[in-house]
């Protein structure tokens, strides 16, 4: 029962999902028939040790990678049955994506950093101001908003980052240790601010990650072991 109400309101889905690479050396298994639902307002924790196939999985999750067996469904939809097209738009709308480096333009504001994913989609400057606004008092930051980039802390910028992911409206957000570069009390806070963020937005939050402060914050911890989810 609880099985069938999990897929009825799931939002993001990994069936039997493996990943086999090829190499020089030949064929490098890394996931084995994976099964995942995320639904909305869950934060979900993802860890296991290096080279387990946390990235991989994320990637397969996010679309940026496809997997060698098994589907994804993202909002309902099998990103299989869909076009390149449409899937680089279903993807660039539900889904909001935060890496382990901030990524962002270091001579630009904050604020031109978060407005950068709302460019692409054409959205006019007031427009772009209210949504740059909003999200940069979601991550605490208004007060930084025309602050270059590289006038800002390790963590700052990890919160503008997380802005830009949030800016566009995903229901889905897929972090990659995010908090892997900074120091403990920093990487708690910013875990506090996704705790925060997940209730205000009821987005589904999936951060794969080493840092046990995550595993506090987080509504279930998966472990990717030998290729193979284990549910505590
Ligand atoms: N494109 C690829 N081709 C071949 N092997 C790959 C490829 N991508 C990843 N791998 C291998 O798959 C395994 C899983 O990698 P992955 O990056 O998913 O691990 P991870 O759990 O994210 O590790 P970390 O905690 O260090 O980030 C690794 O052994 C890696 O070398
Ligand atoms: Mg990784």
């Amino acid at each position: 029962m609880s099985n069938q109400l999990a897929t009825a309101t799931a939002i993001l889905e990994a069936l039997n999902v493996s990943r086999i690479f090829r190499t020089p050396r030949g064929p490098l298994p890394i996931l084995h028939q994976v099964n995942l639902s995320l639904r909305p307002g869950e934060f979900v924790a993802l860890r296991g040790r290096s080279g387990s196939g946390k990235t991989t999985l994320l990637n397969i999750l996010g679309g940026l990678d496809d997997p060698t067996e098994g589907r994804v469904s993202v909002v309902g939809q099998p990103l299989e049955s869909l076009g390149d097209r449409a899937r680089a738009a279903l993807r660039r709308e539900q889904i909001g994506l935060l890496f382990q480096n901030a990524h962002l333009f270091p001579s630009l504001t904050a604020r031109e950093n978060i407005e950068i994913p709302l460019r692409l989609q054409h959205l006019n400057s007031k427009e772009r101001e209210e949504r740059s606004k909003e999200v940069l008092h979601l991550v605490g930051l208004s007060e930084r908003a025309e602050h270059r980039s590289l006038e800002l802390s390790g963590g700052e910028q990890q919160r503008v980052a997380l802005a830009r992911a949030l800016v566009h409206r995903p229901r889905i957000l897929l972090a990659d240790e995010p908090t892997g570069n900074l120091d403990s009390q920093t990487s708690l806070k910013i875990m506090q601010l996704f705790r925060m963020v997940v209730q205000q937005t009821n987005i589904a939050l999936l951060i794969a990650t080493h840092d046990a402060a995550v595993y506090n914050q987080a509504d279930r911890v998966i472990t990717i072991q030998d290729g193979h989810l284990l549910y505590s």
